[in-house]
Order: structure tokens, then C-alpha cells, then sequence
């Protein structure tokens, strides 16, 4: 194993698990969801998962200007991202008081910040996503080979980000599907989307003629900024157009892990290649085996992946490593094998299984 977290103080420890009949100790919250009880167990306030297109999230965002900046993973790379001030924009320019949505109370905008089962979290890049984004850049050559991406609580979509990427640049003639899921369907549309958009303008930019090209989508050129786009018809056409040519398929679910996701993903998605990811979303105690079944669900066979980046401990909400590991050591003792790569310094992990 190549990859090394890159923190001043790293101390990196691999552990392998390979004793597949220890038994270990976890007790299921009472109130902890799994995929097995969740029809009977289902929070009221809990979001329904469903399908989204490509097509018909974009067309919510037409003539929504998106301004980015450079956010960077490390000395040498980055990913371009939307700014938090014009997330905030579009959610004033939109709100309208009479609506019952809830949409973004603008105060979690502030903090790093959750309420249970309304707003998880995905409007800001926490920071396992780039210890995640790391490790995939460590791995070039055989992500080459993933063709179903799939990145569970998504929000801001930084590893999602990084692979779009790494596949647009590769020019493979292999066909790349990427399912985006986050709990809130406004995140999908304000950020993950967006992030999207916003890192293939950025590609694309670097070749003159299709600057140019790109340029010609604009109405009033003179006043948008560097670093700047509005989101036209033209715009959409072009970025369809053009990751089609790339083989590229994007897709959306909104709403809470379950059994539908699962349906939704296998139905759409079917290549033998599959990688799972997903960041800082073990955090929830009554969650964490929801998700932890989900993934296991969605991982077919030993040649799929699931890569999970966590914090080790979520102090104040609960949830943490040891459990997700014994609830799944507890829950699918004989079917898999698993791999930490912890710092020993910064108490984050990877998870590989
Ligand atoms: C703390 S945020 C992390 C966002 C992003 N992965 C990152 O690392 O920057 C947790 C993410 O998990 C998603 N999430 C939380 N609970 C969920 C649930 N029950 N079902 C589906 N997604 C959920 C949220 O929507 C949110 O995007």
C-alpha cells in the first residue's frame, strides 16, 4: 500500500482484519435503523429516497450563475468547487416565505452543523473527503479499471469530483456511470451539481477553441467575473453533448439509505466494476448500521470496493469506528475482508472493504 495521509504529524498504521470468526461485542441501539427494520422503524421526518435525472436537476438551475474557486487537496493538485457565499445567494434569491419546504435554515450555513433528520451536513466539504480524495489519487492505476462510482452522502462530492476528473482527462473508451446520493435533494442541486458543472467548465476552459465555444453560451459576457458562469440552455447542451462523447452518465437519488437506493443503483448501474464511497457518514449511532448495511448491499461480490473515510470518534453525536467496525464484524461476520489506514495522530481512518 502506496498511500500515506499527508499530515505534517502522520503516523500511519495499516490493520488488516483477516480472523473472519472473532466474535465481537455490539449491542444494537434500540432505536438504531437497519435496512431490515427500517419499514417498521421509519422516523416520520424521514426523507423517502427517489430517483433523479441529470437532465431534469439541470434544468432547475438554468439561469443560475455558479462562481468557484480552487480548492486545494495538495501541493501540487486541486479541484475547483462553488463558494459557500453564492450557495448562500442562490438560496436568498430563491426563498420564498410562503413556502412550506424547509429548505436551508441560512444559520447551519455558518458551522459545520446538523439537524436530525432535515439537514445532514452536505452543503460543506468535511474533511475526511480530502484524506479520501488522497487515497484515490494513490490508486491511478486501478481506478481505471472502476466503471459504477457510486458515493453515498455525497454533499459536496470532492472524491466524486476527483474521479469525474480523472475519467474526463483519460479519454477511456470505457463507459463511466456515477450515481451522486446525499440525503437532501437541495444539496444535490445547489452544491453536488454545481461541482460538477463547475470542475468540467474548468476542464474544458484549458483548450482555446472550446473556451471560446463555452464563451458563446454566455448573454452578457462583459459582466460576469473570472471564474464565473451562468448556467443556459446553451451551457447544458454543451456539457450533455460532450460527456456523452466521453461516455460519462451521471445520475442522482435524494433521501434517506435504504433498500430503494440499492434498487435504484442495481437497476442503473451493472458494470462488473464497482467502487463505493463514502465520507464522514458513520457519525449517527441510529444511522450507522443503515448505512453500513447499504453498503454491504451494494458491494456484489470481492472484486467491488467500498472505500468509507471516518472520523474515529464523533464527539457529541456518538458515532465512531469501533462500532461500525464490530456492527459489522457482528452483522456479516463471514463475508468479508477489511482493511484501516488510520493516522495515528489525527484520529481519521479509511476503511477499505
Ligand atoms: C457530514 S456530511 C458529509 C458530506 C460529505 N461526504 C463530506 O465528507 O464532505 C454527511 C452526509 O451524509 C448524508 N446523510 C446523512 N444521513 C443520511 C441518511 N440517513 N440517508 C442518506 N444520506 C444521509 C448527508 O446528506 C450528508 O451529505
Amino acid at each position: 500500500m502506496s498511500f500515506q495521509f499527508n499530515f505534517d504529524d502522520s503516523d500511519l498504521e495499516i490493520e488488516t482484519d483477516s480472523n473472519q470468526s472473532k466474535n465481537v461485542s455490539y449491542t444494537l441501539p434500540s432505536s438504531a435503523l437497519t435496512l431490515s427494520n427500517l419499514s417498521n422503524n421509519k422516523p416520520k421526518d424521514l426523507i423517502p429516497t427517489g430517483e433523479i435525472s441529470l437532465e431534469s436537476l439541470l434544468q432547475t438551475l438554468l439561469n443560475v450563475r455558479l462562481t468557484y474557486s480552487k480548492f486545494p487537496i495538495s501541493s501540487t493538485s486541486s479541484i475547483v468547487r462553488r463558494e459557500l457565499y453564492d450557495i448562500r445567494h442562490q438560496i436568498m434569491s430563491e426563498s420564498d416565505p410562503t413556502s412550506s419546504e424547509e429548505i436551508v435554515n441560512l444559520d447551519f450555513l455558518d458551522k459545520d452543523d446538523l439537524l436530525r433528520n432535515v439537514y445532514e451536513g452536505g452543503l460543506t466539504t468535511w474533511e475526511c473527503s480530502i484524506d479520501l480524495v488522497k487515497y484515490l489519487s494513490s490508486l491511478n492505476e486501478q481506478m481505471n479499471t472502476s466503471k459504477d462510482i457510486i458515493e453515498l452522502g455525497c454533499g459536496t462530492s470532492l472524491p466524486s469530483l476527483y474521479l469525474f476528473n480523472h475519467v474526463y482527462l483519460n479519454n477511456s473508451s470505457n463507459t463511466y456511470n456515477f450515481a451522486l446520493s446525499d440525503y437532501n435533494e437541495y444539496v444535490l442541486r445547489l452544491v453536488t451539481l454545481p461541482n460538477i458543472l463547475i470542475n468540467w467548465y474548468d476542464l474544458v476552459s484549458a483548450n482555446h477553441k472550446t473556451k471560446q465555444q463555452l464563451d458563446s453560451t454566455q448573454e452578457n459576457k462583459d459582466t460576469i467575473a473570472e471564474n464565473e458562469f451562468t448556467i443556459t440552455h446553451s451551457l447544458i447542451e454543451m456539457f450533455l453533448n460532450d460527456i456523452k462523447s466521453k461516455h460519462i452518465n451521471i445520475g442522482f437519488i435524494k433521501g434517506t439509505w435504504s433498500s430503494e437506493l440499492i434498487n435504484i443503483v442495481n437497476n442503473n448501474l451493472n458494470t462488473n466494476d464497482r467502487l463505493v464511497l463514502t465520507s464522514e457518514t458513520i457519525y449517527q449511532p441510529d444511522t450507522m448500521p443503515l448505512l453500513t448495511d447499504t453498503l454491504m448491499q451494494l458491494k456484489r461480490n470481492n472484486y467491488d470496493r467500498i472505500i468509507l473515510a471516518t472520523k474515529d470518534i464523533y464527539f457529541g453525536v456518538g458515532g465512531n469506528l469501533i462500532d461500525f467496525l464490530n456492527y459489522l464484524k457482528n452483522a456479516y461476520s463471514n463475508d468479508y475482508k477489511y482493511e484501516v489506514i488510520k493516522s495515528g495522530t489525527s484520529n481519521r481512518s479509511l476503511v477499505i472493504l
